[in-house]
């Protein structure tokens, strides 16, 4: 038998497969090889060569049970991750020196315990999963506890000589990337030790360690895990599971994504779930994407890894390699530019950092170093003042509407766009403005005039689709209650038109429905069952105030997105109750972006409106003024909106000309901002043909609080499209 040699042998399971045996021990002189599972008592763990490829074993503990699915950790713990056996030939044997060793087929040795000793000792699995060398007399020789891969089971210490360490992929289980150690101030923290660079992520690292809840005076720099669900470590950092003291099996793991779990399994022993995780949004761990990229999150989709502008991705089926540039990098000043990315902020890799001082400065201190690849210039409300970091390397890039920053990319001055076009990837989940660009600049030589703006009218109507599906489908959190269906239409494209079609179903264009500005026009348009919002307004059909937060909610989001998410900045220019359509649950969207414009954010001084765009009545000051055009022009239209919709009454009553140009005189804001003066004015409601409860005083007041905020005459003191939703949204739940 080809273990005979087993000194002892206390029972054998019953098997289906039986080519495997089962012992409790292994003693001196005896061996281990792939068929042969030690098992703890209680039968909840097991030990032995564990399968981690083709013919690949791995000496390791793991939960006897099978996992439920892929996601569910079952190896507690492993001795050669980056080295595995050989199945065939493989033994683990215990000398008579009582050493403890891993031999490759018979020949190569992988791995051992370096112990000795003369006593009788056994290699026994405790029911806590802890594989132990001990003499019989109870002296602990070596044991897998002291050791850890990527997981502390519950009463196993986390010390100054250990560190867990995640496994490089969910598929891949050797050495990853992602560390959580001690470090030399005795603050627990995650480390990101990736193949080029290294930082700490977590506690937060701009924070020194008691703003983070952390005491680093204490150097017994311990961590452990109890079975009731606590986790506790020697800094002072202590946490509860949410399932305190409920669960059966628990586990402390750092995952190949870098975030530090614990799971836990439920007293039916059904699944395995998460009952704590040390990292919210997964855009703060670093490395996550690799260099040269961004990282954008939303709780709903989860993470999202893009390249910046101007790079493109290494390898698309592992992120960690990140993107390289797909540009000659160059130290002639000349041929450099910069794009503008707003919302986008780069941590780390800093060499210079000044304050107080001009964006020319900053920019400046960029072009002349060579090995500046970008720079950050943002004001800091904490100090007054503009701060400046040149940037020697692209990493830790994390794109979301809460960071404040603004990060200039230094990129190849060149006239035209298209060379990035190859490094733009069809999933990439920034912005389709390119395409759209080329794709008109293409039509102008080759068609006529009439279908130069049929094609135009198609395009905008195109694009319209995409930014508005994209916007409230993807962007707008589940409330808006659009389901997987609309999103299939995203992905699968739009329904293209033919002429015929088209023709067929207008009996060849026979009824003329509206005209526009330059004559008749041909759009078509998805079938929205409310119409626009200024159907709702002129009809008697009132909205609630619930609608009227909704509506404009949910406009907001749409335009903060073409504002903000976008790489580049997209006007729309013409916001009117006329151009906001409600569907049938009265969500709303945001169409005809016929005056829409691009901004290219590189050359912002050159981007020069050559009419005035707009609808009298809803335009900003700046039009009038001669004033730079920026979002804010949008965010007036949008407070008028808003005031028309709270008051019931028209904005485009009252016009009056001011430099030759029909402008609204601001009676409808005057008339607000008198009504708010009053100290009970929210007891009456603004517009007397809608009722008031007390809930919808509160949506009221923050509508009139918005508007107002949105139609201040001073461009810099409205708030950005983003911040209106921030504001919209943190009331949207409260009492
Ligand atoms: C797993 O990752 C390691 C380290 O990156 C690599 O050397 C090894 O080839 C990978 N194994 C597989 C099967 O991809
Ligand atoms: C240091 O931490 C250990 C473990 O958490 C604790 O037992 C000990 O009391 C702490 N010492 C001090 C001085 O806080
Ligand atoms: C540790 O945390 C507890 C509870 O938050 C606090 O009362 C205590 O003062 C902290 N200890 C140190 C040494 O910071
Ligand atoms: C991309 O990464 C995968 C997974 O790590 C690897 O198998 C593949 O060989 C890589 N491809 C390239 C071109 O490096
Ligand atoms: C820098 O680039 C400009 C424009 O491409 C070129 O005219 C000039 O000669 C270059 N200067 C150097 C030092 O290469
Ligand atoms: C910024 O610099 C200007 C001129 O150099 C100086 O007058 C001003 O006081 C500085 N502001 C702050 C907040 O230091």
């Amino acid at each position: 038998m080809a273990f005979s040699n087993l000194a002892f042998l206390l029972f054998l399971f019953c098997s289906f497969d039986l080519s495997s045996s089962y012992l409790t021990s292994l003693s001196k002189g005896s061996s281990l090889s792939a068929q042969d599972i030690i098992v703890s008592q209680n039968g909840i763990f097991s030990a032995g060569f564990f399968e981690v490829g083709d013919n690949a074993y791995c000496l390791a503990v793991w939960y006897t049970e099978k996992a439920d699915s892929e996601n569910t950790p079952s190896v507690v713990w492993s001795a050669n991750r980056d080295q595995p056996l050989n199945g065939k030939y493989s033994k683990l044997s215990l000398s008579h020196t009582a050493n403890l060793e891993l031999v490759d087929a018979g020949q190569f040795q992988i791995w051992s315990s370096r112990t000795e000793s003369h006593e009788h000792v056994e290699l026994y699995l405790n029911n806590d999963g802890n594989l132990v060398l001990h003499e019989l007399q109870g002296t602990v020789l070596w044991q897998s506890f002291d050791c850890p891969t990527d997981t502390l089971l519950p009463g196993q210490l986390l010390t100054r000589q250990t560190q867990l360490v995640s496994r490089r992929s969910e598929s891949n289980r050797s050495s990853g990337f992602y560390k959580l150690l001690f470090d030399s101030n005795n603050v627990l923290t995650l480390l990101y030790d990736g193949p080029d660079v290294s930082s700490t992520y977590w506690p937060v690292p701009w924070l020194v360690s008691w703003q983070a809840g952390r005491f680093n005076y204490n150097s017994s720099r311990v961590a452990v895990l109890n079975s009731l669900g606590e986790f506790s470590s020697s800094d002072n950092y202590t946490i509860r599971t949410s399932d305190y003291g409920l669960a059966l099996q628990r586990r402390l793991r750092i995952d190949s994504d870098g975030n530090l779990r614990v799971y836990s399994q439920d007293l039916s022993r059904a699944k395995w779930y998460v009952s704590w995780q040390a990292i919210t949004d997964s855009c703060n761990i670093h490395g996550i994407c690799g260099p040269n990229s961004l990282c954008s999150f939303d709780p709903k989709n989860g993470r999202k890894c893009s390249c910046l502008p101007w790079y493109r991705v290494k390898n698309q089926s592992d992120w960690s390699y990140g993107c390289e540039p797909a540009f000659t990098p160059t130290c002639n000043k000349s041929e450099s530019t910069f794009l503008e990315l707003h919302n986008v902020e780069l941590y780390g890799y800093d060499n210079h950092f000044v304050e107080n001082h001009t964006y020319s400065y900053c920019e400046n201190l960029c072009i002349e170093d060579c090995n500046c690849r970008g720079f950050q210039y943002t004001f800091d409300e904490g100090s007054g003042k503009f701060q400046c970091y040149t940037k020697i390397q692209l990493h830790n890039g994390e794109h979301s509407p809460k960071l404040k920053g603004v990060t200039y990319l230094r990129v190849p001055r060149t006239k035209s766009f298209s060379s990035t076009r190859e490094s733009v990837k069809k999933d990439d989940p920034v912005c389709y403005v390119h395409i759209h660009r080329d794709y008109l600049g293409k039509q102008v030589s080759r068609f006529s005039y009439f279908f130069l703006w049929f094609a135009v009218a198609l395009g905008a109507f195109e694009m319209a689709c995409i930014l508005v599906v994209w916007c409230f489908l993807m962007r707008s959190n589940s409330k808006s209650g659009i389901d997987q269906h609309a999103y299939q239409l995203v992905k699968l494209g739009f329904r293209k038109f033919t002429y015929s079609e088209l023709k067929k179903a207008t009996k060849g264009f026979s009824q003329e429905i509206g005209r526009g500005a330059g004559g008749i026009v041909l759009l078509v348009y998805e079938y929205m069952e409310n119409g626009s919002l200024a159907d709702c307004l002129s009809s008697n059909n009132t909205l609630d105030w619930s609608k009227m937060y909704n509506i404009a909610l949910g406009t907001a989001r749409g335009l903060a997105y073409l504002h903000e998410e976008c790489l580049e900045w997209i006007l729309h220019c013409d916001i009117k109750p006329q151009n906001i359509l409600l569907d049938s649950n009265y969500e709303p969207k945001v169409s005809d972006f016929g005056l829409s414009k691009l901004l290219n954010r590189d050359n912002l001084k050159d981007s020069k409106f050559s009419m005035i765009r707009g609808t009298r009545g809803y335009m900003a000051p700046e039009w009038i003024f001669n004033l730079p055009i920026t979002s804010k022009v949008d965010v007036y239209s949008y407070g008028i909106v808003l005031l028309e919709m709270i008051t019931g009454k028209s904005a485009t009553a009252d016009i009056q000309a001011v430099n030759g140009v029909d402008t609204y005189d601001g009676r409808l804001i005057t008339f607000v901002r008198e009504k708010r003066r009053v100290a009970s004015w929210a007891e009456k409601s603004i517009d007397p043909a809608i009722g008031t409860d007390y809930d919808d005083v509160n949506k009221m007041k923050i509508l009139v609080t918005v508007a107002l905020d949105c139609v201040e005459e001073d461009k810099d003191a409205r708030p950005t499209m983003s911040q209106v939703v921030e504001m919209l949204q943190r009331h949207e739940t409260d009492p």
